[in-house]
């Protein structure tokens, strides 16, 4: 399995902080943001990661990040400029090359932190595609899936205008080689964006779609609210003892 952090993006909610730099490299407490779902793949033994950028701040990762080396033996870090952010499809687009031997990817945004180990996830995971969801207070503002009783999902709808459930979809997503294909096939949606959503629901359609349900904490840092709340996540985690 390899890894893509989709890390591109304007920050527009975040702004004037990504006037001078991308939204995933801002400080989160004592590491830039990017750090936490980038430890996330390392911490499951993935070692081959694209990292996806915007053109305006490309320097600025590899002046972080660099080759991959500092993090641990045998991790490589592989960059692809994403001119337009069109959509989190759109990573299984630039990936294609990445993924050129049909290798499986676990793809996670560069602004999502997480409390939850997916080593186990990942490692077992064979073919299809595999989805992690958490209660959330505000679903309309998400991707979202209702599950039946035995937690297999039944339906998904991005941002849905009606209630649907209230378990958002997070930015971690398991896919065999095939997200690739369909990626290119997804038209684009009201908005504008090749949805991730049409990717999930073209497993689901296919009874290949499995969901987890996490326990442990989530947060999207892309606003002031959850920006604020992520650093004192972060802050203490590191001091809980
Ligand atoms: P968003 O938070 O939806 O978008 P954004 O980061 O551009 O922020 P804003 O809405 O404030 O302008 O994106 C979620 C994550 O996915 C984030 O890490 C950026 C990334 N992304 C891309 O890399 N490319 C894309 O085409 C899109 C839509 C998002």
């Amino acid at each position: 399995m390899k890894g893509i952090i989709l890390s591109g993006g304007a920050g527009t909610r975040l702004y004037p902080l990504t006037k001078v730099t991308s939204k995933q490299l801002l400080p989160i407490y004592n590491k830039p943001m990017i750090f936490y779902p980038l430890e996330k793949l390392l911490e499951a033994g993935i070692k081959e990661i694209l990292i996806i950028v915007a053109p305006d701040h490309c320097g600025d990762y590899m002046k972080v990040l660099g080759s991959g080396k500092e993090f641990g033996p045998g991790v490589r870090f592989t960059y692809e400029i994403q001119d337009k952010p069109v959509g989190l499809a759109h990573a299984y687009i630039m990936a294609e090359n990445f993924l050129d031997d049909g290798d499986s990817s676990a793809m996670i945004l560069g602004d999502n932190l997480f409390d939850y180990d997916f080593t186990s996830a990942i490692q077992n995971f064979k073919s299809g595609g595999m989805v992690f969801a958490k209660e959330v207070p505000d679903p309309e503002r998400f991707g979202v899936v209702k599950l039946d009783e035995n937690n297999k999902a039944i339906k998904i709808v991005e941002k849905p205008k009606e209630f649907l459930s209230n378990l958002a979809l997070t930015g971690m997503y398991l896919f065999d080689h095939r997200a690739v294909e369909i990626a290119k096939n997804v038209q684009a949606s009201e908005r504008g964006e090749i949805e991730i959503t049409d990717i999930q629901n073209w497993y689901l359609q296919k009874g290949e779609l499995n969901v987890e349900v996490l326990d442990g904490n989530w947060i999207d840092a892309g606003t002031f609210e959850s920006y604020y709340r992520a650093n004192q996540w972060a802050y203490d985690k590191e001091h809980k003892n």
